[in-house]
């Protein structure tokens, strides 16, 4: 039965498109994905894909003719089927893409009890939400996990450091009550720790909690235990046998740590470890400023530590924008964080640590020391050869769709290596049960947002300037700083910058990074303009309630074209 093409609609103030070229003529077959024509708006030109498989049955469009969006350009069906001009076969909607999964559903009736559609390996982010989205879609699903549903983020990563890093911002507020007017002796606050450990505990229990129960409403059967492979269709655990025509893995990462010597005298910490302290160790050595050693140095600062950080790069926070890091290198040498960069941690010794820089040893002295060198991808256990699975650098490997090497068995979240953040291994996740319903989509990492909670926030999407310069593109860069924004000031916290990299002919939007209070919030509005590819005069468009920290953002949009109206 033959699909409606129309011309789709980019972007908000978009009613009409001149189709510019047709990529595929009548006759030729057309694959999910493949470019069908280009259409031009009044500010763009942009590429539209086919969300079928067949052949391009029938054009009713020519190129340099014009239609509204929705209308219907041509149509794809099967060879040799016919369609008249202007006819609207029966479901010929494009999207009415629900069949295969309304077919998948059925199959679970003819399943035995160990036999599933889906079977996840790994409860964190990336696997609690495909076997939930899985079970919601009809397909028979199970999902194993060794330890405790949530994975590392709910349990020992993104929530904990969290619920600590609040509890020294309320510290924090009420110890500079003063600046806001509120008077009274902050001195004698100071943190409870096993308090402070108990709110934590109870914040991820019932989160933890909450995600056993989401499975369970849904359908998705858990198996608790350790999940391995026997073959590429069945997955063992304990002494049972699970056959899965789909298997998804989502078995996370592991802590990475550095092969130097370490004494035994000191206290030697992870992540995992910090997150634990019910005691704040008086001066903290902190091998690392990447994400986790800079979020872990703010909170042990804050809660009373003398604390400082050693990295290997020539800045603290590498992958963030360089004039972004380098605000947030000031705040935190302002809370008293001394910050040691282009230096090699080589030992770890009784009473201090040992760097190289500048051709020198250096030792500083500490009494505790975090490491935090990184992640990588755990298969620990999954027995991955026996399903003939491809691993490099210990991730599994996976292509766009998030598949394997081997057919029926997908890769996601930290265990594929690509970007180690909860919310990408929940939305690879959600693209797998897409595939696994029988659609091609493809996960783009370019448009994932990424946090870091300090105070202010950091957050950033898609490209850095340095980056987009490297890949030889032409931009735009718009920069708003905070001091210009109403209500960063009434926050007290009006020393941060918005970042905007705009592609220079059409105004594209290519990154955003910003540091300022909400940051990790407001980025979710940028994720939504770069997913709908919008432009830099769309967003000009866009009304921002007042007073917000958002108004910065708009304003940073004006700046690409040199026009901010508060600065
Ligand atoms: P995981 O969450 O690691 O879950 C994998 C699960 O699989 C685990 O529960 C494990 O027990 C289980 N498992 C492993 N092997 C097997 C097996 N063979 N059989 C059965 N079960 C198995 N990300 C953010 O986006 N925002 C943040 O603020 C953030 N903060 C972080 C802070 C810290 C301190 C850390 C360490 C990480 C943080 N992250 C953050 C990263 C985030 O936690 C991970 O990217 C995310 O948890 C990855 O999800 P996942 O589902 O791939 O794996
Ligand atoms: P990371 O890769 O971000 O940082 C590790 C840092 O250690 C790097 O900057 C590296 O240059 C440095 N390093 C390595 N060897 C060194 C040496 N010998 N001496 C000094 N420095 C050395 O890894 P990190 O911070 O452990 O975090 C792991 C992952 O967890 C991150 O990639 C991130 O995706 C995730 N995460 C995300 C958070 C968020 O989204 N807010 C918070 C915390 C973690």
């Amino acid at each position: 039965m033959a699909s409606k093409v129309i011309i789709p609609k980019f972007g908000w103030m978009m009613t009409e498109g001149q189709i510019v070229k047709w990529h595929k003529q009548e006759g030729d077959f057309v694959a999910e994905g493949d470019i069908l024509f280009e259409v031009t708006t009044d500010k763009s030109i942009m590429d539209v894909e086919s969300s079928v498989e067949g052949y391009l049955i029938k054009v009713l469009v020519q190129e340099g003719d014009s239609r509204k969006v929705g209308d219907t350009v041509a149509y794809i069906g099967e060879e040799g089927e016919t369609v008249e001009d202007g006819e609207a076969p029966a479901a010929a909607e494009p999207k009415a893409e629900a069949a295969p999964a309304e077919e998948k559903a059925a199959a679970p009736a003819a399943l035995s009890e160990n036999e599933y559609e889906v079977c996840v390996i790994g409860g964190g982010p990336g696997g609690y939400v495909t076997a939930i989205k899985a079970a919601q879609e009809g397909l028979k699903t199970c999902l194993i996990e060794e330890k405790v549903l949530g994975g590392t983020c709910l349990n020992i990563g993104c929530i904990p450091t969290k619920a600590l890093l609040k509890s020294v911002e309320v510290l924090d507020t009420i110890k500079n009550a003063a600046d806001f007017g509120v008077v009274g002796d902050g001195s004698a606050f100071k943190l409870d720790m096993e308090a402070v450990q108990n709110r934590k505990n109870q914040i991820v229990k019932e989160l933890t909690g909450g995600v056993g129960m989401l499975l369970a409403k849904n359908g998705a059967t858990v198996y608790n235990g350790k999940g391995s492979f026997v073959d590429s269709n069945t997955v063992k655990v304990g002494d049972t046998l699970i056959k899965a025509k789909n298997i998804v893995v989502a078995t996370g990462s592991k802590i990475r740590m550095l092969d130097i010597p370490v004494a035994k005298e000191i206290p030697l910490y992870t992540s995992d470890d910090v997150l634990g302290l019910t005691e704040i160790p008086k001066k903290v050595a902190v091998i690392g400023g990447g994400v986790i050693g800079i979020e872990l140095a703010y909170f042990l600062a804050k809660a009373g530590a003398e604390v400082f950080v050693v990295e290997f790069m020539d800045k603290i926070l590498p992958n963030i924008d360089v004039e972004i890091a380098a605000i947030a290198e000031k705040y935190l040498k302002k809370e008293g964080i001394e910050i040691h960069t282009s230096a090699k941690v080589t030992e770890v010794a009784a009473d201090g640590i040992v760097f190289e820089k500048d051709g020198k040893a250096i030792k500083e002295s500490c009494t505790a020391v975090l490491m935090a060198v990184g992640r990588g991808p755990c298969t620990d256990g999954l027995d991955v050869e026996n399903a003939g699975l491809k691993v490099e650098k210990g991730a599994i490997v996976t292509d766009e769709y998030l598949k394997t090497n081997v057919d029926g068995i997908y890769a996601i979240g930290d265990v594929n290596g690509k970007y180690m953040l909860a919310h990408t291994a929940s939305a690879e996740g959600l693209t797998v049960v897409e595939n696994i319903l029988g659609h091609k989509e493809k996960f783009n990492y370019n448009r994932v947002p990424s946090g870091i909670y300090l105070h202010p926030e950091i957050a950033a999407v898609g490209v850095t300037e340095e980056q987009a310069v490297k890949d030889g593109k032409k931009i735009k860069v718009g920069k708003f700083p905070l001091v210009g924004n109403g209500k960063a000031k009434v926050e007290g916290c009006a020393d941060g910058m918005i970042k905007i990299i705009a592609d220079e002919q059409y105004g594209e939007v290519l990154g955003v990074h910003m540091i300022a209070p909400h940051a990790t919030d407001m980025i979710a509005e940028i994720s939504t303009i770069m997913q709908l590819e919008g432009t830099v005069d769309e967003m000009l468009k866009v009304v921002h309630p007042h007073p917000t920290v958002s108004e910065a953002v708009h304003e940073a949009f004006h700046a690409v074209h040199g026009k901010a109206i508060h600065i």
